[in-house]
């Protein structure tokens, strides 16, 4: 597979050239703007004195990172602000790989396809376990694939593409692997103000010196251009992380952390309710959709994607390109995120169409039968 460009961009960029008016459901922009008081953490900024202007401190700036470790529950020192989950997750894996002695990368099929293009890059090997028919992945199918050639074990909750949520029980076994294997667990949890169950449990609350969390405020806050995320660290692998992090970057953006600072402590809860109430009727719009137009699909506990299957209309890049062309829906090819959903499409449900998108659907899939 090809990561010097993701299969997203070039769906991205048929999509735009299409003679014809697409809904957009393959980026994960989120619609719904920011709260207020990220704007105004903006405005205030700019007419802040110069000095505001300079090199923040190169691991965040003191109150954001005192903001989020104390509703993280950890001491300040161990979280370190990156350029987005982006970041987190590149600083994370790099360091593991350092620190521990395996070359091997245990991750999901399907997959977010940035961990599988940044193991590589890295020099490290991919091993792929996949999930379940529910989208899961099984400890007992990692724990059997784990070995000492293991250094990293990459977990998303809620994930992306296949919306598992994990419970206490799973990531506390996922915890023990990674520690049996002297390996380090990297738990993304970029979704995890989209959680439809309750279920979810963080990786934070299981205390262990194998794992890492990684987080952001690119979906929480629908800010993916800010570029705002942060690691949290056991304290042996801090030193490494701040360094990497310090050498690629010098430090993140001053405006973008003050605003989010901000946005954290003016912002109440009835924002992400809003935002998860949102998204569940969107779920339940598409979803009934696909019920009526005979589609499998793996309902999402969380995160805002919904991967499909339609009956002779395997998810190929071919027929996403299809599918933009005849039916006015541009989604994501199956194969980007691995083999074991290599049939099906990735839908975003980020956008206000979602109505339009059943409609067109549910002509295309009648026009075809
Ligand atoms: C699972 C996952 N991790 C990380 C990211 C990137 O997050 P950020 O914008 O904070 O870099 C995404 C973006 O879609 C994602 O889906």
């Amino acid at each position: 597979m090809e990561y010097d460009r993701p299969l997203f961009y070039h769906v991205m960029k048929y999509a735009a050239a299409s003679q014809r008016d697409t809904v957009d459901m393959v980026s994960g922009n989120p619609d719904w703007g920011p709260p207020d008081a990220l704007r105004e953490g903006l405005i205030d900024y700019a007419d802040s004195d110069p000095s505001q202007f300079q090199y923040p401190p190169s691991e965040g700036i003191s109150p954001l990172r005192r903001e989020i470790a104390d509703r993280r529950g950890v001491e300040t020192e161990r979280v370190i602000v990156t350029n987005g989950a982006g970041e987190a997750n590149h600083l994370s894996m790099a360091t593991g790989l350092a620190a521990h002695s395996g070359t091997e990368v245990l991750l999901a099929d399907p997959v977010y396809p940035y961990y599988s293009g940044r193991t590589t890059l890295l020099g490290a090997t991919p091993t792929f376990v996949p999930v379940d028919e529910a989208g899961q992945l099984d400890p007992d199918d990692v724990r059997e694939r784990a070995s000492e050639e293991t250094a990293l074990i990459v977990v998303n909750t809620p994930n992306n593409p296949t919306g598992a949520v994990y419970g206490p029980d799973a990531m506390t076994e996922f915890v023990a692997i990674a520690k049996a294997n002297d390996a380090l667990l990297v738990s993304d949890e970029v979704y995890d103000h989209f959680d439809y169950t309750g279920e979810f449990e963080s990786a934070l609350s299981i205390d262990s010196d194998h794992r890492v969390v990684t987080n952001s405020f690119s979906k929480s806050l629908g800010i993916t251009g800010f570029r705002v995320g942060y690691a949290v660290l056991p304290e042996r692998l801090i030193e490494a992380v701040r360094t990497r992090h310090m050498l690629t970057n010098v430090a993140g953006s001053r405006p973008a952390q003050r605003a989010v600072y901000r946005a954290l402590r003016e912002t109440d809860r009835s924002y992400y309710e809003r935002n998860r109430d949102r998204l569940r009727e969107r779920i339940e719009t598409f979803t009934q959709t696909l019920d009526a137009i005979g589609a499998d699909y793996t309902r999402p506990d969380g995160g805002f994607y919904v991967l499909a299957r339609f009956e002779e209309f395997p998810g190929t890049l071919e027929n996403t390109k299809r599918l933009i062309d005849e039916a006015g829906v541009a989604g994501m090819p199956g194969e980007a995120f691995g083999q074991t959903r290599a049939d099906w499409l990735r839908f975003a449900l980020v956008t206000p169409r979602v109505e339009d998108a059943t409609t067109r659907l549910e002509a295309f899939v009648s026009g075809r039968s």
